[in-house]
């Protein structure tokens, strides 16, 4: 039962993660084409999509970690779930570099600097397919 909530959570939380990644990023896409300051709601949306988002991966992490604790440990696992934790790794790193620059931003009172938060985006756009397909792989019958 146990391990069945721990998964009901990582999906849940892959939905938010996905969610908020492309919420942001169009988002973050339409305000970069309008060369203007966005209202203050629409930034402090985005602000709020990315920790919830940030919140998401880190708990991928901690009900992954302690799914394969309950599975007969690291050593019982395939190549496929090796390839699944690389896109994991690249995305975790991917978000959490996008909080820290909003985190700094917010302290500062400047909007942050959407262009690195755009090219920083890419590590996610390669690592979230890594991550759901090679999962789906890994733990095929
Ligand atoms: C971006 C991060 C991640 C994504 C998108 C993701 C995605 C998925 C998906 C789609 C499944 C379902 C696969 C299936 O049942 O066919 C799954 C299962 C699983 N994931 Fe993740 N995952 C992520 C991170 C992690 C991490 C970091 C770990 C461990 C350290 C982990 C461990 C597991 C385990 C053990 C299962 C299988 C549960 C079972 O046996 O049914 N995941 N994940």
């Amino acid at each position: 039962m146990l391990f069945a909530i721990l998964k009901i959570i990582h999906m849940f939380a892959l939905y938010v993660g996905g969610a908020a990644g492309i919420g942001n990023g169009l988002l973050t896409a339409k305000v970069m084409k309008a060369d203007q300051p966005p209202p203050p709601y629409v930034g402090q949306v985005m602000g709020m999509i990315g920790k919830m988002g940030f919140v998401a991966i880190v708990l991928l992490w901690l009900t992954g970690i302690a799914m394969v604790a309950m599975t007969g440990g690291w050593a019982a696992l395939n190549w496929a779930f090796w390839v699944k934790l690389v896109g994991a790794t690249l995305v975790l790193a991917a978000a959490s570099m996008m909080t820290l620059i909003g985190i700094k931003a917010e302290k500062a009172g400047v909007p942050p600097d959407l262009k690195k938060i755009k090219s920083i985006s890419r590590l996610a756009h390669v690592g979230l397919p890594l991550a759901v397909i090679f999962a789906v792989i890994a733990f095929a019958p």
